[in-house]
């Protein structure tokens, strides 16, 4: 089998490039990534030459139709992800998660390749903090920001090839991620990494957002499973019904790393800023047999610090950069 991972350069896509070698030692698999701002080698080095990596833009097609062509399954990654950097500019969003898909599908369809385009449960905007409710597969796209809108857009073409087209595609839609390889923009690296450089954690506005934290690991997992066992053509929820809002996970970062947890800081809010994400996995659990592996947040957020506290290489030279962004607009 030959794997065409996009994004395999990137926090997701470098942990499941690893995780698919150990599920499928004898895989082919070749990492299509552009190398922004986002990807980093340094992620995939201890892989060596057991993997392919090309540096190239998803948006180009001369680049993606020979990968395409000579792959079995793509498993697609690649995406401008950070809310934050779509509300400063949202140009590149249209160009990669929307032309970039766009490139793929057609390229998918030429050669009639199996795809599998990962997205993200911000497609359907956002619940109410006192709403029972979650997402589930039927709930109406309704996305917020630059990065999200751009996200429903190209689940839209996935679903618009599928039905058209007969491409053979399915849709997966996750939750908040953690674990190791994520950028430092990121809400959960970035306080770690202040913290490590004495600096209190900002929590944006009042930080009674809640987002449900799910371990990259079992998003991965359930990727895989969706791949080999999923409908050609259905959309699946991933989520490990990890709900808590960011005031609670910033007081568990200070307490696992040794301060005290009211020892942080309130920022500028962000614009448009979605009050609480939350999934329903029931298609995903009951259908396919998936089951989280990692659902002691407390056990996992500890072995994601001692991650970046072991790996201050990978991370260090990004963080002045970061956080002059940041100061940049009182964040
Ligand atoms: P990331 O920003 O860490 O990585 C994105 C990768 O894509 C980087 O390696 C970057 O170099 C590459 N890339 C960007 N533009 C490209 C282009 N034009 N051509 C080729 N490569 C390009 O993102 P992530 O957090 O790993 O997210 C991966 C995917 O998962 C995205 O599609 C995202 O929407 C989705 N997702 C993320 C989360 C989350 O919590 N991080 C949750 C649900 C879904
Ligand atoms: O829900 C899935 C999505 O999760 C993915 O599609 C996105 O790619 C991924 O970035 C993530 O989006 P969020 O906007 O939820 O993640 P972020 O890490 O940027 O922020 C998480 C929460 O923390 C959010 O409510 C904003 C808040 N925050 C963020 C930062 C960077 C802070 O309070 N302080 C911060 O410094």
């Amino acid at each position: 089998m030959h794997v065409l991972i996009t994004g395999g350069a990137g926090f997701i896509g470098a942990n499941f490039v690893h995780q698919t070698l150990v599920r499928h030692p004898d895989a082919k698999v070749t990492v299509l990534d552009k190398l922004t701002y986002a990807g980093n080698r340094g992620s995939l080095a201890d892989l060596g030459d057991r993997i392919d990596l090309v540096v190239g833009d998803i948006a180009d097609m001369d680049t993606v139709d020979p990968l395409v062509a000579d792959a079995d399954v793509v498993v697609h990654f690649a995406a401008e992800s950070h809310n934050d950097n779509s509300l400063r500019d949202p140009s590149p969003f249209i160009r990669t998660n929307l032309v970039g898909t766009f490139t793929l599908l057609e390229a998918v369809r030429r050669h009639g390749v199996r795809f599998h385009h990962v997205s993200t449960d911000e497609v359907y905007g956002d619940l109410e903090l006192d709403d029972p409710a979650k997402f589930t597969p039927d709930t109406p796209y309704n996305p917020s920001s630059p990065y999200s809108s751009s996200k429903a857009g190209s689940d839209l073409l996935v679903r618009a090839w599928v039905r058209s087209f007969g491409v053979e595609a399915t849709i997966s839609n996750c939750s908040n991620n953690y674990g190791p390889y994520q950028h430092i923009e990121k809400f959960i690296p970035r306080q770690i990494t202040n913290l490590i450089d004495g600096v209190r954690p900002k929590l944006y506005g009042a930080g009674e957002n809640v987002r449900d934290w799910i371990h990259v690991l079992d998003h991965n997992d359930a990727v895989w499973d969706i791949i080999e066992k999923g409908r050609i053509g259905e959309t699946y929820l991933i989520g490990a019904n990890g709900e808590k809002n960011n005031k609670e996970v910033v007081e568990l970062i200070l307490e696992l790393m040794g301060h005290d947890p009211s020892d942080y800081e309130h920022v500028a809010d962000r614009p448009g800023h979605d009050m609480r994400y939350a999934i329903d996995n029931s298609k995903l659990v009951q259908e396919l047999g998936w089951t989280p592996r990692y659902t002691d947040f407390r056990s996992g957020l500890q072995a994601t610090i001692d991650w970046y506290r072991d790996n201050e290489a990978w991370w260090r030279p990004l963080k002045a950069e970061v956080e002059a962004k940041y100061a940049s607009q009182g964040q």
